[in-house]
């Protein structure tokens, strides 16, 4: 029978402080030029791993040890924290919307019929993240929906486009626009009236996260349902050629923009009787949008209009907020994680990060819900990160803050438990700048030190991981690890998470 006690350890004594720290993007690969964790600085870690080699070890934090689709899945944070947080292996998102896509289950579900009754009337609008990294969605599940859609009933389509360039390479936007081009063109052939009917990129329009800046989340909401923007194209080709050529950004900082019709007029607002999907399944950046979509309350900033509309979300996002209240595939059911088991037991735990990764150990290490399973046993403090910078401009980011607040947590004698996470390898190494990545390790180094001191004055234990890689290796590379060179003999930047 089921029970929240937990019998004590055998070996380790109750009572202890444990540290625990999570370097976010951390990972190991052979000590080259490219190695920003190798060349950097890091004391704090060299010392864990040479003065404690039955204590340290690699773990696997991608492919199916996370519960991905397949070995070639890099890691995320997401899955990463899902995995740490609840001490066991879920089927995710990724995998969990294949298998609906395959089986055609997705388009017989509640989520499905509910969007569906806006087919006669009223346009589907797809949002979404355009690429194949697969982090947060795959640019082959949209186009499947696409066509199945279509398939039943939908006949008109609108699809509003975030370009990536973060889990994927830089430029890698322009393939992935002529993909998906090329399916629109397909569905025309069959009567289908589908198109692109604005875009932006992912860190510029959208996708924000954890409130760290709403201006994000506007942008896209002026575009994609207002259909205002400051670009305005013809076609989404153009539109992302040209906007990397000429505003210099890009892919993930492409400037909002909509598509228009010969005489100048937006070919897609959303409107009442439409329905809406957002077609990522990835959480952490979906549950702004989902807000602005689905509460009829909202003060975040002024959307003008409110269109009554039918919305869906890939996945649900927030377990607790229960949002999106429509979905077309069921999430991972993650339960009984470690957090709520420790609140039954008499642990107290203090969580802390900056804003862009205090959902992680929160939100994602309590299985994708918000808030606390009871606030007397557990105290989350988030320090507020620098926004509308990218992080390469300020590397050290908060680390030095989140170390002080877990020492002076663990000094307190307060909590039994304290989690951070340290975001700077992962931040600033999706900037694809590697002498600033650099300068980033060091920062995460220094991090640890501080909080492994606290635990050394207490007498307690500590336990440092990572969630997943990524500033270990920053060039793209042949199968035989070579660094691949673009046409100019320029070697080709690697801004996403490793294996
Ligand atoms: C992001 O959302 O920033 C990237 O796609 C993945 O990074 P994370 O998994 O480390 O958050
Ligand atoms: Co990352």
């Amino acid at each position: 029978e089921f029970s929240w006690k937990l019998k004590d350890h055998p070996k380790l004594p109750k009572g202890k402080t444990v540290g625990l720290i999570v370097l976010d993007g951390w990972g190991e690969a052979n000590p080259d030029q490219y190695n920003c964790i190798h060349v950097a600085q890091t004391p704090a870690m060299d010392s864990l791993k040479q003065g404690a080699p039955d204590r340290w070890r690699l773990v696997r934090a991608h492919g199916k040890a996370v519960g991905l689709p397949t070995e070639d899945d890099m890691g995320n944070s997401e899955v990463g924290h899902n995995a740490l947080g609840a001490g066991r292996i879920y089927v995710q998102g990724a995998k969990l919307v294949d298998l609906a896509l395959a089986s055609g289950k997705i388009f017989e579900g509640e989520g499905f019929k509910y969007i569906k009754e806006s087919f006669k009337t009223g346009t589907l609008h797809l949002i979404g993240l355009l690429s194949d990294g697969g982090v947060h969605s795959r640019i082959d599940q949209l186009l499947l929906l696409l066509k199945g859609a279509s398939e039943h009933g939908a006949k008109r389509i609108r699809v509003h486009i975030l370009t990536d360039g973060r889990d994927v390479l830089d430029g890698s936007s322009i393939g992935f626009v002529e993909t998906l081009e090329e399916e629109l063109a397909h569905l025309h052939e069959k009567g289908v009236d589908a198109q692109v009917a604005s875009g932006g990129g992912r860190m510029y329009v959208t996708m924000d996260r954890y409130e760290n800046d709403w201006d994000v989340v506007k942008r896209g909401w002026y575009a994609q349902v207002l259909g205002e923007a400051p670009y305005k194209f013809k076609n989404a080709i153009e539109a992302v050629k040209k906007l990397r050529e000429e505003t210099n950004a890009n892919d993930q900082y492409l400037p909002p923009f909509v598509i228009v019709d010969e005489n100048g007029k937006h070919v897609g607002p959303i409107e009442d009787g439409d329905a809406v999907v957002t077609f990522n399944f990835r959480a952490d950046r979906m549950v702004m949008i989902a807000k602005v979509l689905e509460y009829e309350d909202f003060d975040k900033f002024d959307r003008v209009r409110f269109p009554k509309i039918r919305y869906a979300g890939m996945l649900q996002y927030d377990g607790e907020l229960k949002l999106p209240s429509h979905y077309l595939v069921s999430p991972p059911d993650i339960e009984r994680t470690s957090g709520e088991y420790l609140v039954h037991n008499g642990v107290r735990t203090f969580a802390c990060s900056e804003t862009v990764k205090f959902g992680h150990v929160t939100f994602f290490w309590n299985g994708n819900r918000s808030g606390y399973f009871n606030p007397e046993m557990e105290e989350y403090v988030e320090i507020p990160s620098d926004s509308g910078i990218t992080f390469n401009v300020k590397p050290k980011m908060k680390a030095l803050e989140i170390a002080e607040k877990a020492r002076d947590a663990i000094l307190s004698g307060k909590f039994h438990q304290v989690r951070v996470n340290l975001p700077n390898s992962d931040m600033v190494g999706h900037t694809g700048d590697i002498e600033v990545t650099i300068v980033a390790c060091k920062a995460a180094d220094d991090g640890v030190k501080m909080i492994l001191e606290a635990i050394e004055q207490v007498g307690g234990i500590y336990v440092v991981t990572a969630d997943h890689g990524n500033a270990e290796d920053m060039v793209k590379r042949d199968k035989s690890g070579k660094p691949l060179l673009d046409k100019n003999g320029n070697i080709q930047i690697l801004t996403s998470h490793t294996l």
